[in-house]
């Protein structure tokens, strides 16, 4: 059978735009015996022309102007690695919907905060929108929810969506160095995005959480409704005491339907250091999907970084090529239920650091008020101190956040806290 062609216009050269290059081109022959279309670019967008990216654009056209790529009528497929949820990538993605291209994202921003428009919009012009690289790096996690467990009713979505994250938690406790070299580690390895504070706080993950608990749920993305916390206040000593105790820190996503709503939230939790989760290492992502019939599937594989990426990237334009044509959210956009968000209610063990002032008495005041809020120790201990502070940690049993956040109130009359006590829920996979 004689090879179609399928003609690209890639907008963005950066760190995943200059990976689907190099892949196009390396396994150009192999993608064509898979898909049976020729890929070819027709032309690429960036912001300067005359940057050297290290491959070479002489057999492609240029253009300013990304919205212009999008319409051009040599391209089938508009590929945005652009990055930002409104700006050029989103004007651009609507222009090429609006002119009848498919489109390819690997934008976790723009899906979390416009995928519904965006997913209306392109189903009503009859063209799909694929964002596999956008969750999860390399990870074949969208094809996997919306095509593998089709046949299952999604009950929790877990994971670790954040290589900068993971990087910076596991290279911390390996190196003991800080968050400024780290930083610099993660931005030779191309895993920053161009707002790192969007990776340390919490907001990528959850943008990437946002869109996996659409595809499970059947619900409009609502990155809203997420509960975020980032790791900025995740310390060394933390690190260090949850080590300690057994435990690894992990900027941890769920999501999941209770009976009050869904339940998202994205947090620093512990998780058991021996745990598939705890062994976590590096720019790895963890992604756990739980159905009815299946039970539970792990997921796990480079989470940033330019091939990881650009493979994922890949998977969709092949799926094009292919003319494997699904809706974006696995189901039409229009039959997508709003979610009402619900706070965590299912009990958990916490745990607790804090620094005491070193009196008679203090350690009891503090045990007390726990007791009385219903909230049961586990385990507790306190370290050797040299100034007027004592280190105490203190693992409890399950309880409810509505029963710690009593007894944290009755803490701060105590008089006996040197410092907001640090507070991380222990979740058990
Ligand atoms: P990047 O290295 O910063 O590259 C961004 C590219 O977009 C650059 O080539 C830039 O041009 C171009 N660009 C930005 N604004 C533009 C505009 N207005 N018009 C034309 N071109 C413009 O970003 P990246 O890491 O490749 O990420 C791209 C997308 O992939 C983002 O949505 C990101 O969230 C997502 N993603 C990244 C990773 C990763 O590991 N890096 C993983 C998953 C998903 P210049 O080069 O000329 O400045
Ligand atoms: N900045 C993101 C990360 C890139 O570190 O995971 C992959 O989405």
């Amino acid at each position: 059978m004689p090879s179609q062609s399928l003609r690209l216009g890639i907008a963005g050269l950066g760190t995943v735009g200059v990976g689907v290059l190099r892949i196009l081109r390396k396994q150009a022959v192999l993608l064509e015996k898979r898909t049976g279309s020729t890929l070819t670019i027709s032309a690429v967008s960036a912001r300067d022309r005359s940057k050297d990216r290290g491959v070479s654009l002489s057999d492609c056209g240029w253009e300013d102007d990304p919205v212009a790529l999008a319409k051009r009528e040599d391209v089938d497929v508009f590929v945005e690695l652009m990055g930002g949820a409104d700006g050029a990538a989103k004007a651009a993605v609507e222009a090429a919907l609006n002119a009848g291209k498919d489109v390819v994202t690997a934008n976790k921003a723009m899906l979390a905060l416009h995928g519904q428009a965006l997913a209306e919009r392109a189903e009503a012009a009859g063209r799909v929108l694929r964002y596999e690289a956008a969750v999860a790096g390399g990870i074949p996690v969208i094809k996997a929810l919306t095509e593998g467990l089709a046949g299952n009713e999604i009950t929790r979505v877990l994971g670790v969506m954040n290589g900068t994250c993971n990087y910076i938690l596991t290279r911390m406790e390996e190196t003991g160095q800080g968050y400024n070299a780290l930083f610099d580690e993660c931005a030779r390895l191309g895993y920053l995005e161009a707002d790192p504070t969007l990776d340390v706080g919490g907001i990528d993950a959850a943008h990437k959480l946002a869109i996996l608990s659409s595809i499970a749920f059947g619900t409009q993305v609502d990155f809203d409704g997420i509960e975020i916390e980032g790791i900025e206040r995740v310390t060394l000593d933390d690190i260090r005491h949850a080590a300690d105790m057994g435990y690894r820190i992990k900027l941890l996503g769920v999501a999941q339907q209770t009976g009050r709503g869904l339940e998202q939230r994205m947090m620093p939790c512990l998780v058991p250091a021996a745990s598939p989760l705890g062994v976590l290492q590096g720019g790895t992502n963890m992604v756990v999907l739980e159905g009815d019939a299946v039970e539970q599937i792990v997921l796990r594989g480079p989470g940033a970084g330019e091939g990881p990426t650009a493979s994922a990237v890949l998977g969709d334009i092949c799926d094009i090529a292919r003319s494997i044509r699904l809706p974006v959210f696995g189901q039409p956009a229009s039959g997508l239920k709003q979610s009402k968000p619900a706070r965590a209610i299912l009990p958990a063990p916490y745990y607790l650091r804090m620094a005491l002032v070193d009196k008679p008495g203090a350690l009891a005041k503090i045990a007390s008020v726990l007791g009385e809020a219903g909230v049961s120790i586990d385990r507790m201990r306190q370290y050797g101190h040299a100034d007027e502070t004592a280190p105490v940690l203190i693992v409890t049993h399950k309880c409810t956040r509505e029963a710690l956040d009593a007894a944290l109130s009755a803490m701060s009359g105590t008089g006996v806290l040197a410092s907001d006590p640090v507070v991380l829920r222990i979740e058990a996979v």
